[in-house]
């Protein structure tokens, strides 16, 4: 499974660097592609020349020596890796990735890198149980990125605790599972309908009425079912971030619009994931010129819009259909109506006044609730670990269905 695969070695400072060599050669001899980044500080450990006999590839320790002048070294490394893995990661470099700083090779690489990052924290055992630290991990984790827990025992400090890089065999395997696990996809010859983003409904030329999405949410579902090999629509409102990698996007303003493609795309769909946060309310008026101000107050009358989830679950053919329930109280009463009156198969609920849930955050709170009645209570996780539960509650939902990958 790692055959060829690239995987990027960023190297930081630490007495673990010796286990960071030993990961190369075992990372080379399983057929893996290695190129390694070195810290300043992980120079004071070992040489360059070191990690270039290991991994046959030149090694990068400044971010302007620039040895290709066709390429920028730091973008072109970012692009190049299926994988990102920091080992050892030092307290230091944990806090500058945590604070976006680029202010040498590696951290510059990563604020470019869009492949997985995985962290492998080495350090004293009371450092590593540093709030700074923690706080830290917990952003990283907000970023999406995964982590290699210290294992326990005997430091290089003289204490013995939580702290010591895990082994390179071990992190061998790791890897090795990553890449099997993405080598089974799940999705290959579906086709998901994933909607994302605010609704706009017009009030004249310059105004409108809308909410706060900005499509993280959906655009982490879409993601992750691409990932899994589906070919992805991705039906999105006005948002500010960058689609997906191969999905096809869709954009559209007004919920009318956003009901109109979901209906056509419909018929061809196996599942629809319904992430947007659809206007219920238009004005029943739209202007073509801008409604000058008067004095007074003024009144704009609202008529329903379309309930597009509703709609898909009246037409639900072999269709998995997947809402969302955005509350912010009576979350499980409101989420289990939503499932029955919408005939949908899972509910996706968050209360939306929670922190770290809901509208704009890069994390979300979230209870799935089944048809089966089952309901999945998460913790708080970065929406893209969000959209991997769901993008697996979807899979096993096709599976129960008889429809396989593939079928
Ligand atoms: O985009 P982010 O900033 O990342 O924020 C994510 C989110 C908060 C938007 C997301 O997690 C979320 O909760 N999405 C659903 C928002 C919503 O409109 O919820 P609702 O409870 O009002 O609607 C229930 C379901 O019906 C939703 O699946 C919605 O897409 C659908 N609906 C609602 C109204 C309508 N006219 N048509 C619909 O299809």
């Amino acid at each position: 499974m790692i055959m060829d695969k690239k995987i990027l070695l960023c190297v930081t400072g630490g007495i673990a660097v010796y286990k960071a060599a030993a990961l190369t050669s075992k990372l080379v001899q399983a057929g893996a592609q290695v190129k390694v980044i070195l810290s300043e500080s992980a120079e004071k450990f070992v040489t360059p020349l070191t990690f270039q006999a290991l991994s046959r590839n030149e090694v990068f320790t400044d971010t302007f020596d620039e040895k290709n002048p066709h390429v920028i070294a730091h973008i072109d490394l970012a692009d190049w890796a299926d994988l990102i893995l920091v080992a050892p990661a030092t307290a230091n470099t944990i806090a500058k990735l945590a604070n976006g700083i680029a202010d040498n090779m590696i951290t510059t690489t990563m604020l470019a890198a869009t492949a997985p990052v995985w962290i492998a924290p080495a350090m004293n055992v009371h450092m590593y149980d540093h709030p700074a630290v923690k706080k830290n991990l917990s952003i990283l984790a907000e970023y999406g990125y995964q982590f290699i827990e210290p294992s326990e025992g005997y430091l290089a400090c003289g204490y013995v605790g939580k702290g010591r890089l895990e082994e390179p065999e071990k992190i061998v395997e790791l890897i090795r599972s990553f890449f099997a696990k993405d080598e089974r996809k799940q999705l290959i010859g579906k086709t998901v309908v994933v909607t994302a983003g605010p609704t706009r409904e017009k009030i004249d030329p310059v105004r409108f009425i809308s909410n706060h999405s900005t499509g993280k949410m959906g655009f982490a579902i879409a993601e992750e079912a691409k990932r899994q090999g589906a070919h992805v629509v991705l039906v999105s409102g006005p948002v500010q971030i960058p689609a997906p990698a191969g999905v096809e996007l869709i954009k559209v303003e007004s919920g009318e619009e956003m009901y109109n493609t979901v209906i056509k795309f419909y018929e061809s769909a196996d599942v629809v994931i319904k992430t947007a946060a659809v206007a219920d309310y238009r004005p029943k008026i739209t202007y073509d010129q801008k409604v000058k101000k008067q004095t007074g107050d003024a009144v704009i009358d609202l008529e329903r819009t379309k309930d597009i989830l509703f709609e898909l679950g009246q037409r639900k053919k072999n269709q998995v259909l997947v809402g969302f329930a955005a509350e912010t109280e009576n979350l499980e009463e409101y989420a289990r109506i939503k499932l029955t009156k919408k005939n949908a198969d899972l509910i996706v609920a968050n209360n939306v006044k929670t922190a770290g849930a809901g509208f704009g955050t890069d994390t979300n709170i979230v209870t799935l609730f089944k048809r089966s009645g089952a309901v999945i209570e998460l913790p708080v996780m970065s929406k893209k670990d969000v959209a991997k539960k769901i993008i697996e509650e979807v899979t096993s939902l096709l599976k129960d269905m008889g429809k396989n990958a593939n079928s």
